[in-house]
């Protein structure tokens, strides 16, 4: 196990949050999300203060009750850590969140707007942008600062696109910092970056420089924001080194791609709710499962993967009966009129399926909005196809934890979009999002492909996930802070 550090993990979602009992109690969340359970066994292993945004009521009481100073947490297997929650303003908060992140950097991360009608950069962005991405990052900052002075030489773990301006803020007044920032979303490629005005897009790229090293899921996202670099700030950029230079900066630019923990879902799939969730599904199933399960995301193209079942059921009428789509959706990002939009066409496309062909005790989509992980993980054990077809995906780890559990032999479908993709392509089948012709295609071919090759892929998925694991991701983590403290130092 490698030496105990102490790291000043920061990203907007924390690893709990606080809610309020009818009886007046605190009660704690433990936080979801992929980001938030990878990093769980750093606090387990090192020596953690973790910045993060009050997110409920009961988290501003509790940033309020300690003066916004760090108090002493537990994570669920019992480590210690300290967290320290910032209370933003009110304002500020919903510009940051629900203007700025997501959709504006969200959406164009994601390639998601066609750009003849959308977005508009207008005075509300503008506002949005120093009003509240920029105060929100100013905050994070000063946070960032206070933990150094009262842990030099702490290491600072930035996440994620909500983040963008913090690492030059804290450089500008610790220019002796360490700090790596990793990116959970895909890099768009240089020429989408001008969506967004020059002296925006131009401080995102400065911002993410004034770190020691960025870090990605894949090469794909690495090589587009290498190539950003160079083309947006005129950086000096060796691709094939994967270093920046950028005024008087050099940083280290890494693709490592995150994973899951397989023992967590070794445990989860004997887990007692798990069990009980599984016998709901045995008892509706028919003969065939397609399963998807995703936020309802407009990156994560539910809509498409509803269309794409509608044609391949309209092309295969001796399997009306035999085979459901299971849809186990996570409600996403209510308060953003385009994600309540996209839950609405969600709902709407499933209908339109089912009205066309269901009949007397078969429903061809079984759609199911709900924040339930043990039914995730049931459903996981239970497919026989699953289905990721995402506009654009950072990595994508469902198509990494449900191979884990599964019990089928099921085939993987997988956008190329996906991060995962780089990885599991070579198993997976390989889908177009934007094709749902194709992914009707490749839905039937999965349900009849022959049990030797469903097998030997789904082996191969699975190991190659025990194989580059968590952990594994973690340590990647560490040794490039070693290679840049060491280039430092020398
Ligand atoms: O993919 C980026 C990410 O931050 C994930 O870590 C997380 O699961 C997801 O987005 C949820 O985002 P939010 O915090 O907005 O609910």
């Amino acid at each position: 196990m490698a030496e105990r550090r102490k790291l000043i993990v920061v990203s907007n979602r924390g690893p709990v949050s606080f809610g309020c009992a009818p009886n007046g109690e605190r009660v704690a969340r433990r936080g979801g999300g992929g980001l938030v359970t990878a990093l769980r066994s750093l606090v387990a292993h090192h020596d953690v203060t973790w910045i993060a945004s009050a997110m409920t009521e009961e988290d501003r009481v509790v940033a309020t009750e300690s003066e916004h100073e760090p108090v002493a947490e537990t994570a669920r297997d019992g480590s210690a850590y300290r967290l320290r929650l910032i209370a933003h303003d009110d304002q500020a908060y919903d510009w940051f969140y629900n203007v700025v992140a997501n959709p504006m950097l969200w959406f164009l991360q994601h390639y998601m707007w066609g750009l003849t009608e959308s977005p508009d950069i207008d005075l509300g962005l503008h506002n949005a942008w120093f009003g509240g991405y920029l105060p929100v990052n100013e905050s994070f900052a000063e946070a960032v600062v206070a933990e150094l002075d009262r842990q030099p030489g702490a290491a600072v773990f930035f996440h994620d696109y909500h983040l963008y301006l913090a690492p030059k803020l804290v450089r500008d007044r610790r220019p002796d910092a360490l700090t790596t920032h990793f990116m959970h979303i895909p890099w768009a490629q240089s020429d989408y970056w001008h969506v967004l005005p020059r002296h925006l897009r131009e401080s995102v790229h400065e911002g993410l420089l004034a770190n020691d090293v960025v870090g990605f899921h894949t090469q794909r996202w690495s090589r587009n924001f290498l190539r950003a670099c160079e083309e947006i700030l005129g950086a000096d950029v060796d691709v094939a080194e994967g270093v920046v230079t950028h005024g008087d900066r050099t940083t280290l630019v890494t693709a490592h791609p995150i994973s899951v923990d397989p023992e967590e879902f070794d445990d989860l799939s004997g887990d007692a709710r798990v069990l009980e969730e599984e016998k709901a599904i045995r008892r509706r199933r028919p003969e065939h499962l397609v399963l998807r399960v995703d936020r309802t995301d407009p990156s994560k193209n539910v809509v498409r993967g509803f269309r794409a079942f509608g044609i391949y059921l309209d092309q295969h009428p001796e399997m009306h009966g035999r085979v459901t789509m299971l849809a186990l959706l996570d409600p996403s990002r209510q308060d953003i009129p385009e994600y309540t939009e996209y839950l609405g066409a969600i709902q709407r496309e499933s209908r339109a399926v089912n009205d066309r062909f269901q009949f007397e005790g078969w429903l061809p989509i079984d759609l199911q909005i709900a924040d339930n992980f043990a039914q995730s993980v049931a459903a996981y054990k239970q497919y026989d196809v699953l289905l990721v077809n995402s506009v654009f995906d950072g990595m994508n780890l469902v198509s990494k934890e449900a191979p884990l559990v599964n019990e089928r032999d099921g085939v993987l479908v997988l956008s190329e979009n996906a991060g995962s993709h780089e990885e599991l392509g070579e198993w997976a089948l390989t889908i177009n999002a934007f094709d749902v012709y194709g992914q009707a295609q490749a839905i039937d071919r999965a349900l009849t492909m022959e049990a030797g090759e469903r097998r030997r892929r789904a082996e191969a998925i699975a190991a190659h996930v025990r194989a580059h694991d968590l952990q594994a991701w973690l340590d990647a983590q560490l040794a490039d802070l070693d290679r840049v403290s060491a280039r430092v130092s020398a």
